[in-house]
């Protein structure tokens, strides 16, 4: 069996796992091909090697993908519930407020987007204090952050978001379309092998970290291809496990040394949950 095809063996097996078959199939297939490139030339001739590459390539989408959900929501029974909540209400009536306390239980399912919302009244102002209000905004890697839309203040932003997670995608739009927001929009999309369109605004939120895993100094290469006027790039300042262990320093100095000869204007932004980087292009 050549490369390509262990390569087409171990991304169709992982296409057809429970747990792995709703990733964007060119993610698996270069988390996959960058595996068995990366360990041919050594181990090809070891027995079970496929089996082995498999693995190594499931534990990789674990980190990058599953490790942010403490276990895998049903986003069907999800849907579900909250429609029946909000066929509860008056919808010619509902108001914002009432909308963001339907929204708020979902943003708890995903660790990221959760450490976000006690800070959710401020992030977007800050922000947007430095950016002023975007006429569009591209989130990548967005996780369920395009439910926060209704905390960026206007309606009339438009904003496209993307995620490498098919079903959370499919989710996220049945979402925005039931409660009538009509200018945010989510589609499946890596950031490693897809193209990029201009925004005036793009958010890297808590991405880097998790980029690093899958090709190394791809962030700076992202900052630095990214069609933009801003770029919103956040870290988290906790650990998976709620304990804060000198992350912010962490990732402000590895910040700082990352751009330092970019020579582009960064303002920092620290909140209680994230820091965030600030970008002018
Ligand atoms: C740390 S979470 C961040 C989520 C969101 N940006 C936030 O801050 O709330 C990482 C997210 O990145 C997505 N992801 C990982 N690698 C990706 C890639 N190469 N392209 C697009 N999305 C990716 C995962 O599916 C997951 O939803």
């Amino acid at each position: 069996m050549n490369d390509k095809e262990l390569i087409d063996r171990v991304v169709e097996n992982i296409k057809k796992s429970k747990k792995y078959k709703g990733i964007y199939f060119r993610t698996i297939e270069r988390v996959v091909g960058d595996l068995v490139l990366k360990n041919a030339q050594t181990n090809r001739l070891r027995q079970g090697f496929g089996l082995v590459m498999e693995k190594k390539a499931k534990n990789l989408l674990h980190q990058i993908w599953g490790a942010f959900y403490a276990s895998q929501p049903d986003f069907d029974k999800v849907f579900l519930k909250l429609s029946q909540m909000y066929a509860d209400f008056d919808s010619n009536l509902i108001g914002i407020e009432k909308l963001k306390e339907l929204i708020l239980p979902i943003l708890h399912l995903q660790s990221s987007v959760k450490e976000r919302t006690s800070i959710l009244d401020e992030f977007y102002q800050k922000i947007f204090k430095v950016t002023g209000i975007p006429g569009s905004i591209i989130d990548y890697a967005c996780g369920l952050n395009p439910l926060t839309y209704l905390w960026m203040g206007s309606q009339d932003i438009k904003y496209q978001a993307y995620d490498i997670d098919q079903k959370e995608v499919g989710f996220l739009n049945s979402v925005l379309k039931l409660l009538s927001i009509k200018n945010a929009q989510v589609g499946v999309g890596d950031v490693l092998c897809d193209d990029f369109k201009y925004a005036d605004v793009v958010f890297l939120l808590k991405l880097l970290p998790c980029l690093e895993h899958q090709k190394k100094d791809s962030g700076l290469e992202l900052i630095k291809k990214l069609p933009c006027k801003y770029l919103v790039v956040s870290f988290p300042i906790k650990s998976l496990g709620g304990k804060n262990v000198g992350m912010a320093e962490f990732y402000r100095n590895n910040f700082k040394k990352m751009v330092e000869n970019e020579g582009c204007q960064t303002t920092e932004i620290l909140f209680d949950s994230e820091l965030v980087f600030v970008i002018e292009k």
